[in-house]
Parts: C-alpha cells; structure tokens; sequence
C-alpha cells in the first residue's frame, strides 16, 4: 500500500503539464444594475493568438468558461477586454502558460476570475480572491 502510492506519487510528479486541460472561469460579480437583472452589465472578449472567442454580453451572476491547454512552447495566452456598462473598461491576460500553469493547478485545475466594482479578482482555490486588475 505504501508502496504503492509512493509509485503513485512519482506518477504524478512526472505528468506533464501539456496533459491538463485547463478550465477558464470568469463570473460576472459585478453589482446589480435593475432588480429583474434584465441588464447584462458586462462586455467580454477573450481571444488568444489562434482563437477569437467573440463578445459576449453577460448578466449578474453569469459564469463563462473555456478550456484551454498549454502549446509546446508554453507561450498560450488568452487576454481578455472588459467593458462594464458604467463606463470602466480593463484589458486583462485571463490565462498565460508563464504565470498559470502551475498556480492554476490547485482546484479542479481551474483559473477563475471574478468581476466585481473596483476590478477584476483572480482565485486558484475559489475560497481567496485577490483584485488583480484593478479597473
Ligand atoms: C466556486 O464556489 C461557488 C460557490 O460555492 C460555486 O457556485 C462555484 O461553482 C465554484 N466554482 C468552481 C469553478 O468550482
Ligand atoms: C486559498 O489560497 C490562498 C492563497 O494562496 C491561501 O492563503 C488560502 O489558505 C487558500 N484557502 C483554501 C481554503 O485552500
């Protein structure tokens, strides 16, 4: 038993990152604009080099998320514009192989992001959020 998850344990050490299918979250915590939250208060475009994911238009409370995986050269990057309807607008890297790969390896392999008031925060364990990008 013990035996075994030592193996185990050098197993995994040795999966290469190129293996993992990032998943890209970013919610939208912005604050409510209209009670019936028939508003959607915040713009996104996100693209990499060889991907434009599009515009989309998202409410409160909505959670969009892509999968991504690191290329050969570990030189993957998703950037991203946000635009909230209040006029603030903020260019942020949603996902760059350098700084994520490894970071973005705690919870379920995810990067997730949080738009909020005074910017856009970043958690790798969805407990601790730190404003990256501020507006
Ligand atoms: C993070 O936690 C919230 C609140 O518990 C939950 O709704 C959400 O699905 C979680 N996100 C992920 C990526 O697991
Ligand atoms: C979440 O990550 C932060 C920053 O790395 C850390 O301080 C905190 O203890 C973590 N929380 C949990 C529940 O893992």
């Amino acid at each position: 038993m013990l035996a075994f998850s030592l193996l185990a344990m050098a197993v995994s050490e040795e999966i290469d990152t190129l293996l993992i299918t990032y998943h890209i979250h970013i919610t939208n915590n912005l604050p409510l604009e209209s009670p019936a939250n028939d508003v959607p208060t915040l713009r996104l475009h996100c693209r990499s080099k060889d991907d434009d994911l599009g515009e989309r238009a998202m409410f409160v409370g909505d959670d969009y998320t892509w999968n991504a995986k690191v290329n050969v050269l570990r030189t993957t990057l998703f950037s991203c514009n946000a635009q909230w309807t209040k006029g603030k607008q903020r260019h942020f890297d949603a996902f760059t192989a350098s700084r994520d790969e490894e970071r973005c390896q705690k919870y379920h392999n995810s990067c997730m992001w949080s738009v909020r008031r005074d910017g856009i925060y970043f958690s790798n364990n969805n407990s601790t959020w730190i404003n990256e990008y501020p507006w």
